[in-house]
């Protein structure tokens, strides 16, 4: 078997194009422009990258994007002092501060300082306890893409087997709670997981975010299976340069899956069409508007 190539950046365009007509309807009906604003503290390059990524997609889809930057010495102060202010700020509807942050900075400390209402990532525990407890909330936006993604192979995710490898607060976590929402039969494994491959062959959609480059391998996959992976990590590569990997062998699990994301062009542009998705959605609710239809 050939699997299919989930193809993340086109569904990504699709999704930004939907956020793009619910921006001019803001603008048009109700004169709201939705507004994102980007912290990065110091020079990170896969930073760097990310940051001029969300703010082409922020400006394609009619959006105001902010760009904040800190010196890599920048205090904790001086940080929650911006994040002070933009949360006051009224064009401003979405904030994101970029991890990493620098040593000196507590980030647990920064992210619980986001007002709520503008915590596009979803990161806050607020809108982390409101979305397990079934309340609207802004959930993470990697999981968000990963659940789009998986639409695109499944009419319904109602009764799949779904296996999540990795339990981070930021994707695995969360994700495994989008999957119960979509009525799918859930588990999360761990590194403590006993026999990981043979629980990860029990899945019709198994979701690898572990963080280890090529780690799923053709034997974890059930034959048909759906296969996201959310993996991103450089490798060395034949010619001495590097390459970007997922936590998915492509080549070996490719011969099983019935679909499957590729790294790069998988999850990764999900999760910026998603931010997108969510500083809309945080534009109606501050406006008192109804929610968009993306
Ligand atoms: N660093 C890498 N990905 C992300 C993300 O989605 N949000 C934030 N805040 N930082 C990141």
């Amino acid at each position: 078997m050939t699997a299919r190539i989930i193809d993340g950046k086109a569904i990504a365009a699709d999704v930004r194009h939907k956020v793009a007509g619910e921006v001019r309807r803001l603008a048009t009906q109700h004169g709201v422009t939705p507004g994102l604003a980007v912290v990065v503290v110091g020079h990170n390059p896969a930073s760097e990258s990310y940051v001029r990524s969300k703010a082409a997609a922020t400006v394609e889809t009619g959006m105001r994007s902010f760009d904040h930057r800190l010196p890599e010495t920048a205090s904790q102060d001086e940080l929650l002092a911006l994040v002070k202010k933009l949360n006051a700020d009224p064009t401003v509807h979405g904030i994101l501060v970029q991890l990493p942050l620098p040593k000196q900075i507590d980030a647990q400390l920064v992210l619980d300082a986001i007002e709520p209402a503008k915590d596009v990532d979803g990161f806050h525990p607020v809108n982390a306890g409101r979305f397990v407890s079934g309340l609207p909330a802004l959930a993470p936006c990697t999981p968000l893409g990963c659940i789009i993604l998986a639409k695109t192979v499944h009419a319904s995710l109602a009764g799949l087997e779904a296996v999540v490898i990795g339990r981070s607060n930021i994707v695995g976590k969360p994700l495994a709670q989008l999957l119960l929402v979509e009525d799918a039969t859930v588990t999360i494994t761990h590194s403590k997981t006993r026999d990981l491959p043979a629980v990860c062959r029990r899945a019709d959609l198994l979701v690898a975010a572990l963080g280890q480059p090529e780690v799923v391998r053709k034997d974890w996959i059930k034959p048909g299976a759906t296969v996201i992976d959310v993996g991103i990590n450089r490798v060395p590569a034949a010619d001495g340069k590097s390459k970007l990997v997922g936590d998915v062998n492509f080549a070996e699990a490719s011969q099983v899956a019935g679909a499957i994301t590729p790294v790069p062009g998988g999850v990764g542009p999900m999760t910026i069409a998603c931010l997108m998705v969510n500083t809309v959605r945080a534009a109606c609710a501050i406006h008192g508007l109804p929610a968009p239809a993306v």
